[in-house]
C-alpha cells in the first residue's frame, strides 16, 4: 500500500511515520525545502521520543521519503490515500484558518489521476471535508478530468510525549466516511494498528469532525473544573489531592485527566475550545459551559504568579525566581501557550529576575524569550541565590531532587509547585515555605494512607 502525507508538522509526521513503520510506504510532503532537506537528513523540527530512531529506521528500508512537491506526488505515487495534516492556525476570531488545507485539496484536484481517498488528518471544523470535496471537484472539472475520488476525516488524538505510542496502539481510531469504498480502504490501511481490540469506529462525516472537538473540550473542562474545585479547596482548608483521590475512583468520574496545575496549554486545548465556541456562536449556540473552561483557564494561569505576589507582598522588583520547566507539558518541547510564559511574562512587569531550566526546551525558550530571562545549565544551577523556586512543569527529573542541596543553593528556601508534584508536609518538615495548587495552608496534615 502507498499513501502520501502532505505536513510535517507534529500530526503529519507521526502519522507518516507509524504507517511506514506498519509497512505501508509513505511519502511525507511539505513546502518548507529547509524542512524537508533536513529530514533527509534525519534531523527532525520537533522533539518527540522515539520519532527520530523510527524515521531513521523506515527512511533507511525505503518505506519512508520526503518530498517538496506535492504536485508530482499526487501524479505519480499511485496512493490509495493522501492525508492532509497541514497546520490550521487559529485566525483574530479564534476560528481554524483552513486557508493551507483548501490550497492542498486544490493541488490535489490539479494532479489527481486515479481514485484516491483525501483524508483530512488537522483538527478541522465541522464541514471541512465538504468544502476539501469542493475544492477537489473544482479543480478537477476545470481541467475536464472525470476522476473518482472520496474524501474522509479522520481525527488524530495522539498527545505529544507520547504521540508513537498513542498512534501504534490507539484508545480508538475515528473515521468519517461517505461511501463504502473509501470505508475499505481506511480499513486495510489501519488493520495492522486494531492488535489491541480497540475499536476502529466508522461514522457519518460530520460526527467525525465533531467527536475531536468534542474530545479534547471533555478534557480542557475536566482541567478547568479541577482548577476551580482546587481554588475553593485553598479557601476551605481543604487538600485537592485528597479530593481528587476521593472523586476518582468513582469509575464515572476516572482517575485521569482531573490533575489541577496552573491551566492547560499546547497547540490543541486552548486552539480546540475556542474554535467550538466560535463555531457554535457562528451557527447562533451559546457553550456556556466552553466559555467558562476558558475564562478559569486563563485565570489559573496566574494562579502562582499571585501566590508569590501575595508571599511576597507585592515586593518583587530585585527578587530572583528560579523556573524548573518551560515546555506546556514534560516530554516535549512545545512552549506554544504554556503557563511558562504568562508566569515569567508578570515576574519581569513586577521587576523581578528569572533563571530558567528545562531538559529540552531550552533552544525553544531562548527563541520565545530571547535575553529577557536567564538561563540555567541545569536545575540546581538555575537555584543559585534564588528568592524561590517555580516547579513549572513536572518534568520526571524535577521529582526528587536533592533537597538539601536545593536548599543551600538558594537564599530563600521557598517553593511555588504549579503540578503539586512534591508532598506538603515532607516540604514543610525540610524547613521549606511550600505552596501547592489547591492545598490550603494548613490542610495536608495527614500522611496519605494510600499511594497518590
Ligand atoms: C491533547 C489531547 O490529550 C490529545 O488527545 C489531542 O490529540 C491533542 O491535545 P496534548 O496537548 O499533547 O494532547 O497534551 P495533554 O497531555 O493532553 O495535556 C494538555 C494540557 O493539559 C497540558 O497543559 C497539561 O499540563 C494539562 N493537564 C492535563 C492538566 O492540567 N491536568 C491534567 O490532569 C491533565
Amino acid at each position: 500500500m502507498r499513501i502520501a502525507v502532505v505536513g510535517t508538522g507534529y500530526v503529519g509526521l507521526v502519522t507518516g511515520t507509524c504507517f511506514a513503520e506498519v509497512g505501508i510506504d509513505v511519502t511525507c510532503v511539505d513546502i518548507d525545502e529547509k524542512k524537508i532537506e533536513n529530514l533527509r537528513k534525519g534531523v527532525l523540527p520537533i522533539y518527540e521520543p522515539g520519532l527520530e530512531e523510527m524515521v531513521e529506521r523506515n527512511a533507511q528500508k525505503g518505506r519512508l521519503s520526503f518530498s517538496t512537491d506535492l504536485s508530482e506526488v499526487v501524479r505519480t505515487c499511485g496512493c490509495e490515500a493522501v492525508f492532509i495534516a497541514v497546520g490550521t492556525p487559529p485566525g483574530e476570531d479564534g476560528s481554524a484558518d483552513l486557508k493551507y488545507v483548501l490550497a492542498v485539496a486544490r493541488e490535489i484536484g490539479r494532479n489527481l489521476e486515479g481514485y484516491t481517498v483525501v483524508v483530512t488528518k488537522s483538527t478541522v471544523p465541522v464541514g471541512t471535508a465538504r468544502k476539501v470535496r469542493q475544492a477537489i471537484q473544482e479543480e478537477l472539472e476545470a481541467r475536464g478530468a472525470d476522476i473518482d475520488f472520496d474524501v474522509a476525516s479522520n481525527p488524530e488524538f495522539l498527545k505529544e510525549g507520547a504521540a508513537i505510542e498513542d498512534f501504534l496502539k490507539p484508545d480508538r481510531i475515528v473515521v468519517g466516511v461517505a461511501s463504502e469504498r473509501a470505508e475499505k480502504v481506511m480499513q486495510k490501511l489501519y488493520k495492522p494498528f486494531l492488535m489491541n481490540g480497540h475499536p476502529l469506529i466508522f461514522m457519518d462525516i460530520p460526527s467525525a469532525e465533531m467527536t475531536k472537538y468534542a474530545a479534547n473540550a471533555m478534557l480542557a473542562t475536566k482541567i478547568s473544573f479541577m482548577n476551580d474545585v482546587a481554588n475553593l479547596c485553598e479557601i476551605m482548608g481543604a487538600d485537592v489531592n485528597m479530593v481528587r483521590r476521593g472523586i476518582g475512583s468513582d469509575a464515572r468520574i476516572g482517575n485521569k485527566f482531573i490533575y489541577p496545575g496552573i491551566g492547560y496549554g499546547g497547540s490543541c486545548f486552548p486552539k480546540d475550545v475556542k474554535a467550538l465556541i466560535r463555531t457554535a456562536s457562528e451557527n447562533g449556540y451559546d457553550m456556556q459551559v466552553l466559555r467558562a473552561v476558558e475564562s478559569v483557564n486563563e485565570r489559573q494561569k496566574s494562579v502562582l504568579f499571585d501566590k508569590i505576589h501575595r508571599h511576597f507582598q507585592g515586593e518583587l522588583a530585585g527578587k530572583t525566581f528560579a523556573v524548573w520547566g518551560l515546555s506546556f507539558k514534560p516530554k516535549t518541547d512545545d512552549m506554544r501557550e504554556a503557563p511558562s510564559l504568562v508566569i515569567i511574562q508578570r515576574l519581569l512587569e513586577q521587576g523581578a529576575k528569572v533563571k530558567a531550566y528545562d531538559p529540552v526546551a531550552m533552544a525553544e525558550a531562548r527563541h520565545t524569550l530571547g535575553e529577557s530571562i536567564e538561563y540555567g545549565k541545569d536545575e540546581y544551577e538555575a537555584l543559585i541565590d534564588a528568592d524561590a523556586l517555580l516547579l513549572v512543569t513536572e518534568w520526571p527529573e524535577f521529582r526528587s531532587p536533592n533537597f538539601a542541596v536545593v536548599g543551600k543553593l538558594m537564599k530563600e528556601k521557598t517553593v511555588f509547585d504549579g503540578r503539586n508534584i512534591y508532598d506538603a508536609n515532607d516540604m514543610r518538615e525540610k524547613g521549606f515555605a511550600y505552596y501547592g495548587i489547591g492545598i490550603a495552608q494548613h490542610a495536608a496534615q495527614l500522611n496519605p494512607t494510600t499511594s497518590l
